[in-house]
């Protein structure tokens, strides 16, 4: 399979993209046991950029957000993060690595029976380490997850069991957690997948927010076209593990993206060889 680049370069994005990149990816490849489910994948992730990754299901889109956090057997290429090296990061070096990334998931995560705020704080647990807040956590501590709490929007639900808010409420919780650790770049693997369409749209728009205001890249996973459209800068596409097209966004439409998931007919001799 020949990876096609519908844009090579992204000049606008470019343009409006501080400094260097945070995440550079070159030549990433990804197997688990014989099967290869990444491959010569390059990718740049700026400050200040919301990146929608995109691609039909089991093309690779959470194996290589895991692959930059150490979370997925690469086998070659490099994956700089934050100036780690990801492909190689043990111990200490691969937890300050990983407190660099703020991650945001589908199902929130949260911890159902603790606080709004106590759920926030635990995102300062990935810098300082659990036997450094062994004491509990400093008023700096909780200065900044109020502040964080603020930042999403939902500093009036600061005392409530996370259980007792709805989807688009705890996944802003998430995303004040993840903001908690101060990261260096944010992945959000598929985090509007529960959510209806008016909450899915808020929750993109502030994680776009966070990438302009704060200079946090983001790279976001996403099944839906019309909301990668509407709240990316860039489009990164993976098919069968490769990169298929890479474009700023203003340059794609859903036309174009449907080569994402159209797929070639299986061969049944090769198939059975
Ligand atoms: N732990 C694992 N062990 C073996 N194979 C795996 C593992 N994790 C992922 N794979 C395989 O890697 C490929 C890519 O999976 P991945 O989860 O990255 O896809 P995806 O694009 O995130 O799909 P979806 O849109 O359904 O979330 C799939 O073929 C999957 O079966
Ligand atoms: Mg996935």
């Amino acid at each position: 399979m020949s990876a096609t680049t519908l844009t090579a370069a992204a000049p606008s994005v470019r343009a409006s993209s501080q400094g260097s990149p945070v995440v550079t990816v070159r030549a990433l490849q990804v197997a688990y046991d014989t099967e290869l489910v990444l491959d010569r994948v390059d990718l740049d992730l700026h400050p200040g950029e919301m990146v929608a990754l995109l691609g039909a299901s089991g093309s690779g889109k959470s194996t290589l957000m895991k692959s930059l956090t150490g979370f997925a057997p690469i086998t070659s290429g490099t994956a700089d993060v934050a100036g780690r090296d990801a492909t190689s990061a043990s111990g200490r070096e691969l937890r300050r690595l990983r407190a660099d990334v703020g991650q945001v998931f589908q199902q929130f995560n949260l911890i159902p029976r603790l606080s709004v705020f106590s759920n926030v704080l635990t995102g300062a647990l990935h810098r300082a380490g659990p036997l450094n807040v062994i004491g509990g956590f400093t008023s700096e501590h909780r200065r900044l997850a109020m502040h964080y709490l603020d930042r999403v929007g939902i500093a009036h639900k600061a005392k409530e069991p996370a259980r007792s808010l709805s989807g688009g409420q705890q996944q802003r919780v998430a995303i004040a957690r993840a903001l908690m650790q101060q990261p260096r770049v944010i992945l959000a693997d598929e985090p509007v997948a529960s959510l209806d369409p008016k909450l899915a749209t808020s929750v993109l728009e502030l994680l776009h927010d966070i990438a302009k205001g704060d200079g946090i890249p983001v790279l976001v996973s996403l099944h839906v076209l019309p909301l990668a459209l509407a709240h990316s800068d860039r489009i990164i596409g993976l098919r069968h593990g490769e990169i298929l097209l890479t474009a700023p966004t203003a340059q794609l439409d859903s036309e174009k993206l449907s080569v994402l998931y159209e797929f070639e007919e299986v061969d049944d001799d090769d198939h059975l060889a």
